[in-house]
């Protein structure tokens, strides 16, 4: 599979290296929005080649998947774009800015049967099996309550402090304990609530949000782009809980039972940076022939998406596409 990079951007050379070392999934393109851009980011990653602007790209015939990096605010438009050119593509998160755009891409994408995933790694990452089969096994009960975190400081990066490319903490780093909670329990949300600190120019910068999920079920959520975190998430059942060290990238699982004794400490396989699974689903389910990853189908991308709307709407952050 061919892969063509939008964006030459940080997560795109991170991506660039792990394809480098990813059997039977080669980075074939880059497209930015400058050919010298292009030119010494295929140089320093060693991709073939090098496009002066994304259009170029979504041309090239020999792509198979469009892999799209840009800023949040600028998913929309290359998503458009490839998939009116029947381009298979993988979309960072968040997918898009708002549930309005992303219906647009999901329809798009039916319509034109052309396959399209949000690339939430933590969705494709084999961690999400390991605490899925200890819960289903009955090793901790029935769960209870389920806490996320993830907090890094990042507000010297303008997407994450500009309005107008979709910034805010909840779009980029709340997104993964509010998946963590998906993964492990989707029952129905019954209530929701929040607190945000808002930024001088209005996007959240700090967040907790509440969730009541039917079978009483709680989740506690805790992000921000304003300070450092501990980064773990708690899954507590009626026999024992889960700690896994690191919602965005777990690599050791503990179950603990009742009275707080360790049990087990699960170490996720080894990868190549983590990065490749989704890719790997890509492969897998367009050569299935279907539109959409399994692991992340395309409900569950908008219904999180609608849900981050409707959190944004309550603490009156707004981004110029809403
Ligand atoms: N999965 C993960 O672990 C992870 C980690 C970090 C980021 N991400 C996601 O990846 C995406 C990109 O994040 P990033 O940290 O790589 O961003 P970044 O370093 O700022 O790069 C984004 C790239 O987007 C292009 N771009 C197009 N329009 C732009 C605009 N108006 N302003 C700035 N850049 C623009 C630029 O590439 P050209 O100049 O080459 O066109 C830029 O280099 C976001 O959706 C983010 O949430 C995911």
């Amino acid at each position: 599979m061919n892969v063509g990079i939008i964006g030459a951007g940080h997560i795109a050379g991170k991506i660039a290296r792990t394809l480098d070392q990813t059997d039977g999934i080669n980075c074939l393109a880059v497209g930015s929005r400058t050919l010298d851009k292009a030119k010494s980011f295929a140089e320093e990653f060693g991709i073939p080649k090098a496009y002066g602007s994304y259009s170029e790209l979504l041309d090239d015939p020999d792509i198979d998947l469009v892999y799209i990096a840009t800023p949040h605010s600028h998913h929309f438009e290359p998503a458009m774009e490839a998939i009116g050119k029947g381009k298979a593509c993988l979309v960072e998160k968040a997918f898009m800015a708002n549930a309005r755009e992303t219906k647009a891409v999901l329809e798009k994408a039916k319509e034109k049967g052309v396959f399209v995933a949000e690339a939430i790694w933590t969705r494709y990452q084999p961690a999400r099996d390991i605490i899925n089969r200890l819960i289903s096994y009955g090793r901790i009960g029935r769960v209870c309550q389920i806490s996320a975190t993830l907090s890094h400081r990042v507000t010297h990066l303008p997407r994450i402090i500009r309005p107008e490319l979709c910034g805010g903490t909840l779009l980029d780093i709340g997104i993964y304990p509010l998946n963590f909670v998906r993964m492990v329990c989707d029952n129905p949300i019954e209530k929701i609530g929040s607190q945000c600190v808002l930024s001088d120019l209005g996007v959240d910068i700090s967040e907790t949000i509440s969730l009541t999920l039917e079978g009483g079920v709680l989740a506690t959520i805790h992000s921000s782009v304003c300070c450092e975190g501990h980064n773990t998430a708690t899954v507590s059942g009626t026999e024992g809980c889960i700690v896994v060290d690191n919602t965005n990238n777990p690599g050791l699982i503990r179950l603990y039972s009742k009275g707080g004794r360790l049990q087990e400490e699960i170490a996720v396989p080894e990868s190549i940076s983590g990065y490749e699974y989704e890719f790997f689903a890509c492969k897998d389910a367009m050569e299935k022939g279907l539109i959409e990853p399994p692991r992340m189908p395309h409900s569950e991308t908008l219904y999180l998406m609608e849900l981050m709307d409707s959190l944004r709407k309550g603490w009156g952050v707004h981004y110029p596409m809403d």
